[in-house]
């Protein structure tokens, strides 16, 4: 039986067309649908060009996301994926897959985490503060932004010539390189 993962983002979703894309050829593993809270999120596109279901939940049924629930339980949905997904995983989301929900965010956590601090703004805040370097931590999700456990961080370099877009590229190219290859030793892992 294939491992089954819902991603949930709310953006443009390079990350997760490019998890989805990872997992196409795989025997264990399966990007089963994309789930999001943005009507209009450019995800939505990526993910019918590569025939992945997707699903639009407004805002309010994030809330306390019975029906969201319900709908992972349908699908025997095994693992969640948040790639840029920027609404908070309510308790009950948490509670139906404890351990099974992990998130990626573009910086050294516990540094340039929490809310507000999302996309652009982390790399600002990173360059403002004169950072000499920079990364990706993927995580547990828990009920308070960016502090479940730690899973995997790699790093980049910050020079004093970067700015917050070149700190995003080296940021992305991270992800690119290491989220998906991290979600499978993790699903190898834990049975
Ligand atoms: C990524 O930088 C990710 O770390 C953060 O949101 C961004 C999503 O980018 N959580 P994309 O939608 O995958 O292009």
């Amino acid at each position: 039986m294939k491992k089954k993962i819902a991603i949930f983002a709310s953006g443009s979703g390079s990350n997760a067309e490019n998890i989805i894309r990872y997992f196409q050829e795989s025997t264990s593993i399966s990007v089963i649908m994309v789930a999001t809270n943005k009507a209009d999120a450019y995800v939505l596109e990526r993910a019918k060009n590569l025939n992945v279901p997707t699903y639009y939940f407004p805002k309010a049924e994030w809330t306390t996301a019975e029906n969201i629930v319900g709908l992972l339980h349908d699908l025997q949905i095994d693992w969640v994926v948040l790639a840029g997904f920027l609404l908070h995983i309510p308790q009950s989301l948490i509670e139906a897959f404890p351990q099974r929900i992990i998130n990626i965010h573009p910086s050294l956590l516990p540094k340039f985490g929490g809310k507000g601090m999302y996309g652009g703004h982390v790399h600002e805040a990173v360059v403002a503060a004169g950072e000499q370097e920079s990364g990706i931590t993927i995580h547990y999700v828990n009920e308070h932004y960016d502090e479940g456990t730690v899973i995997f961080q790699a790093t980049c370099p910050v020079y004093p010539t970067d700015t917050p877009e070149t700190v995003a590229e080296k940021v992305h190219a991270l992800e690119y390189r290491h989220f998906p290859a991290v979600i499978e030793q993790l699903l190898t892992e834990n049975p």
